[in-house]
């Protein structure tokens, strides 16, 4: 099998220089990429970059090397078509049809999955034309991903940003790995939480867990990759913002549980992967703790902190809300896991093993996801994102 075809295409905003990293991974990592710019595009970054960084020739124009129909040939030939940055004209164009170069003919007769990754102005991303414009491709099957929030050109900040072209290979990695089976979570509103809260003791202290996040991003990534509006409530793990992803930044339980009551309300799916402590410290000093000369420490007094996944379980703001939980064991693990969901009253609860070097910061795991059903399904250590695939896809069933 030769390599995975990628065509690249690359429209005229100021973004076009970041796809030259795009291409960097995309080529390293074993891809076959043929780049696509339009004619706006070759303002900002010229042919002879996209050439020698893909090795293939770079075109325009359907007028090229005619003999070969290149613009029928390339989009056939697709595992995948990126456009990144797809400026609001290109979204447009896409949309409607149009053909009138190499790029546009190209999404026409492209069978494969296409992603858009947009990169504008936050005016022209909220105009109705281009939401509309998004909306119809997202209809018809592209990935359009949501451009991240920061500095655009100038001196202007907000939603319009192409996200971190790091970020955009792993969302083509995921769409070509899931081949024609396309964004079944498109239209869906999935809410993950992720990372391990800190409950401070004072300005320098505080009680925390050992969770990475990896688990909840890996969730977040693989659902925005399979087409959902991803909202990420994340506790302390220092993560980059996955792209297409809504990232809400918080510390504390009690924060966290604000967090995700605010996002639920239009969720289908609230899953609770950050590890919530269960206890916080009764008081908050102002000023750090200090030690006093011959006196015994005072004792720390806890508080319990409320179950955002029970509470969330048993207060669905609509009925066929799903809720997913995670149940970290280091003893007894199905038995206990078994007693937690009915305790939690949540619909499917991922249980795993977990201990010093086992799940917590690595890449892999192992777990049994249990249904509320009764239904088991056992995912092999693995990657994150193979169980993180596996939830989704017991969630996709669910949801019908
Ligand atoms: N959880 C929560 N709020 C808490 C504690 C846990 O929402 N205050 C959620 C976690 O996000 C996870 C699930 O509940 O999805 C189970 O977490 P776990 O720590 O395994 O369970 P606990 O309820 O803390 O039970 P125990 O410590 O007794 O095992």
């Amino acid at each position: 099998m030769g390599k995975p075809k990628v065509v690249l295409g690359v429209s005229g905003g100021i973004a076009a220089y970041k796809a030259c990293e795009l291409l960097r991974r995309l080529t390293e990592s074993g891809h076959d990429v043929r780049v696509v710019p339009t004619d706006s595009a070759l303002h900002f970054v010229g042919a002879a970059t996209w050439s020698a960084l893909s090795g293939n020739p770079v075109s325009t124009e359907v007028w090229d090397g005619v003999h070969e129909v290149p613009h029928v040939r390339i989009g056939q030939e697709a595992d995948l078509v990126v456009v990144a940055p797809a400026t609001a004209d290109m979204l447009a164009k896409a949309a409607h049809g149009l053909a009138d170069d190499l790029l546009t003919n190209t999404l026409l007769t492209a069978r494969c999955p296409v992603v858009f990754a947009p990169a504008m102005h936050t005016e022209m991303w909220e105009h109705p034309a281009t939401q509309e414009n998004v909306a119809t491709l997202r209809r018809r099957g592209a990935l359009v991903i949501d451009p991240a929030v920061g500095r655009l050109t100038g001196v202007d900040t907000g939603k319009g940003r192409l996200p971190d072209p790091a970020e955009i290979f792993e969302v083509c990695r995921r769409v070509l790995a899931r081949g024609t089976a396309g964004p079944d979570l498109a239209g869906r509103h999935v809410v993950v939480s992720a990372g391990g809260t800190r409950e401070p003791l004072d300005p320098v202290r505080f009680l925390g867990n050992r969770s990475s996040g990896k688990q909840g991003y890996a969730l977040a990534r693989t659902a925005a990759a399979r087409g959902a509006r991803v909202t990420l409530i994340e506790a302390n793990t220092g993560l980059p913002d996955p792209a297409g992803v809504d990232v809400v930044r918080v510390g504390t339980a009690v924060q966290l549980r604000e967090a995700v009551l605010k996002a639920a309300p239009d969720a289908d799916v609230v899953v609770m992967a950050a590890a919530v402590a269960d206890f916080r410290p009764e008081t908050y000093a102002t000023g750090k703790i200090k030690k006093k000369d011959g006196q015994d420490p005072e004792p720390i007094v806890l508080v319990r902190n409320p179950d955002i996944l029970a509470e969330i379980a048993a207060d669905r703001p609509r009925p066929e809300q799903l809720v997913v939980g995670f149940a970290a064991e280091t003893d007894d693990v199905l038995a206990n896991g078994r007693a937690k969901l009915a305790r939690k009253g949540c619909d499917l609860l991922v249980v795993n093993e977990v201990g010093e070097r086992k799940t917590f910061g690595s890449e892999e795991n192992e777990a049994v996801v249990l249904g509320a059903d009764g239904s088991e399904t056992a995912v092999p250590y693995g990657p994150k994102e193979a169980l993180a695939d596996t939830v989704w896809d017991l969630v996709a069933h669910r949801l019908g």
